[in-house]
């Protein structure tokens, strides 16, 4: 298996398990993690998702053995990369563990999650440009909308890497950990975030999401709405309802009619 699926608690760790090509992204793993994670995303139980690879490497990228024959036609007519899209359409927030390398693809996967903690020794890069390519699964988009266009024109045209220091002040990691408690806090974090409303969860994600791709104008009446319908959901009435009773709230209790 290319992908391990393990449960905690709310949490489900997705690890990627190539270790003989460096976690590279061929389409079987690919198909792997995405159907593993449609079936999670609508599992009630599952609040959260932690996405990681091994200490020495997350991912080294799409898999270049796979694609170094193919032609034109081959990578169009297979919309090589489309099915990407779908693993950008996973509603419950994903978090990327990143300890060694995130490089090429492996780089975009990160970016395709919700929140990067990586550890000390980690590394990014978007070296396609030293293959003869571009990045292919959203690189050049989301790099750019994190880091901003001048380090992302920086990374993407020199494909150098970056340190997990650098990738931190960038904006594109949110925390660094380190290495010995690396995944045991992430999972903790992870568990954390997993104990809210999967709905708020949810809805949170979707706005900022969609922060990305509309004006401010539309973009605040998108979170107003939504914040109007979560009054529609019991986790709204039992997290108010808690404060006010001066106790921790339970939420994504299952109504029973
Ligand atoms: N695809 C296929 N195989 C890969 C791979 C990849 N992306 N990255 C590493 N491997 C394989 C190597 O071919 C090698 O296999 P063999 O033992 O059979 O020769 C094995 O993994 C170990 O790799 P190295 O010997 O190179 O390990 P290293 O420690 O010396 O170097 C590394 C590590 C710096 C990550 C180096 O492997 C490397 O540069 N990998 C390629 C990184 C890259 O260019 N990624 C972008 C890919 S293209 C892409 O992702 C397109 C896109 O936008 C989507």
């Amino acid at each position: 298996m290319n992908v391990l699926f393990e449960q905690i608690g709310r949490v489900i760790i997705a690890k990627l398990n190539r270790p003989s090509s460096l976690n590279a992204l061929n389409s079987s793993t690919m198909y792997e993690l995405i159907e593993g994670l449609k079936k999670y995303d609508t599992n009630p139980d599952i609040g959260c998702i932690v996405l990681t690879g091994s200490e020495r490497v997350f991912c080294a990228g799409a898999d270049i053995k796979e694609m170094s024959q193919k032609n034109f036609n081959d990578m169009f007519n297979e919309d090589y990369f489309g099915y990407w899209e779908v693993f950008a359409k996973v509603k419950t927030p994903i978090i990327a563990a990143v300890s060694g390398y995130a490089l090429g693809g492996g780089c975009e996967l990160a970016m395709m999650c919700d929140i990067i903690i990586a550890t000390e020794n980690a590394v990014f890069g978007q070296p396609e440009i030293k293959l003869g390519v571009i990045p292919g699964i959203g690189g050049t988009q989301r790099l750019t909308s994190l880091v901003g266009k001048a380090k992302a024109m920086d990374l993407i045209l020199s494909g150098r890497n970056l340190s997990a220091q650098e990738a931190f002040a960038s904006g594109l990691v949110s925390k660094i950990i380190a290495e010995q408690h690396f995944l045991n806090e992430v999972i903790q974090y992870a568990q954390e975030l997993a104990t809210y409303s999967k709905t708020a969860l949810i809805a949170a994600k979707e706005t900022i999401n969609q922060s990305l791709e509309c004006s401010l104008k539309d973009g605040i009446v998108f979170e107003r709405r939504l914040f109007h319908a979560l009054f529609n959901t019991d986790d709204q009435k039992e997290g108010m309802t808690a404060f006010l009773e001066k106790r921790t709230a339970t939420f994504n209790q299952q109504k029973t009619a």
